[in-house]
């Protein structure tokens, strides 16, 4: 996600930058031209600066020489754009000769019938929308009329004249908003993660510290919890559970056995066979597993794996004698896990079994002890040479002699 969501971004700003740099590079070449106007009606860069004449006065006079008509001329420059005019220069084209009485706003020159204006300083700059006038009298023929002209002028055409550096600009601000709130999602999802993982490990820790605590209680049994734990879990993946579920199943492995917290020492540690009182005794571990486990609301099935591990598909276990699919199922994979390792593992009476007669046992007392659909996940972990598992002990302990 995280590597997508960079390259979107990465994309979006360089073209936001070739844009504006596009923009900038347009303005300069602009900004630079020369521009010549040179239609009477209508003129200029962007079609929107112009310049318009009249001949506002006219009047009879007296002269030897033929000029005997005064006449004034007004023109005005008009720019529409956004942009300023940096300098301007106009030569106006006269159908007949002319003299020069009077001028105004600009330097002006005679050559043949052509007029040229050069702007002073009031006239020579022209911001964007503005209008400047200048004119002039002169003393002409019976006919005359501005036939042409030519307006030259340079303008100062700057990127954010145009709507689209401003269109990119709010884009642009609208894209790095969203990739901060992008950032800061991620940066606080990254802790959330950590603190779930910290949460995960001190979980993790606890259960097993448990788990030690139960199997220190029966020191022949040691690191059985765990591979009880490891051996659900296994089976819970080959059943389909989710990776949630395994988990859930893995942590009730592990205190499946709570109860012999409450069993005394002397029977759990007593080398040799129990008598029938003992046996007795040491079956309450799955009630009182059961009642410690009661109050565990976090994981809602963890007290029925230690309330029901041991009982029989066949409805012979204990401590309920409830049978089949009353039995529920975390606790009926607990069972096949739990007997498999008991047989496997060496006890102070006996030796390990080994994993074939293991394998025959469980196939054996599918139907009878075992869920005889859950017997088979188990027989092809061990096919699978998956199981049976080390766990290497996680604490020490000497038994005493
Ligand atoms: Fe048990």
């Amino acid at each position: 996600m995280k590597d997508k969501n960079t390259t979107t971004y990465r994309i979006l700003f360089g073209l936001y930058a070739v844009v504006i740099i596009g923009l900038f590079l347009y303005s300069r070449n602009m900004s630079n031209r020369t521009f010549v106007v040179t239609d009477k009606t209508k003129v200029g860069y962007g079609t929107a600066i112009y310049m318009t004449h009249e001949c506002s006065k006219e009047w009879k006079e007296t002269a030897t020489d033929g000029f005997d008509r005064g006449k004034e001329f007004d023109f005005t420059i008009v720019n529409n754009t956004e942009s300023d005019i940096r300098s301007w220069q106009a030569e106006i084209g006269f159908a007949d000769d002319f003299k020069i009485d009077s001028a105004w706003n600009g330097d002006f020159g005679k050559n043949d019938h052509t007029l040229s204006v050069v702007p002073d300083d009031n006239t020579a700059q022209l911001a964007g929308g503005e209008v400047k006038n200048f004119g002039l009298v002169m003393h002409c023929r019976e006919e005359q009329e501005v036939s042409d002209f030519k307006l030259y002028y340079n303008a100062n055409v700057r990127m954010t004249d145009s709507p689209l550096f401003w269109i990119i600009l709010a884009a642009f601000i609208i894209t790095l908003t969203v990739y901060a709130t992008d950032v800061l999602n991620r940066r606080k999802y990254k802790n959330l993660r950590q603190r779930q993982e910290e949460i995960q490990a001190i979980l993790l820790e606890s259960f097993t510290t448990f788990a030690n605590i139960i199997d220190a209680k029966d020191p022949y049994t040691q690191g059985h919890s765990l591979r009880v734990a490891e051996y659900a879990r296994l089976i819970a993946g080959k059943m389909g559970y989710s990776e949630a579920e395994r988990e859930r199943v893995y942590w009730i492995g592990m205190l499946h056995d709570i109860g012999k917290i409450g069993i005394t020492d002397v029977i759990l540690q007593k080398p040799g066979k129990l008598d029938n009182e003992e046996y007795t005794t040491i079956k309450t571990h799955v009630d009182i597993g059961g009642a410690i486990l009661s109050d565990f609301n976090a994981l809602p099935d963890i007290a029925d794996g230690a309330r029901y591990h041991h009982e029989r598909w066949d409805g012979k276990g204990y401590s309920k004698h409830i049978s089949g699919k009353d039995i529920p199922e975390i606790a009926r994979i607990i069972c096949i896990a739990d007997s498999f390792d008991a047989m496997t593992s060496p006890r102070v009476y006996r030796k390990a079994m080994p994993i074939d007669f293991a394998k025959e046992e469980l196939q054996k007392c599918a139907g009878t002890q075992f869920d005889p659909d859950i017997v088979p996940v188990m027989i092809e972990l061990i096919d699978e040479g998956v199981v049976p598992i080390e766990i290497k002990e996680t604490i020490k302990w000497e038994l005493s002699e």
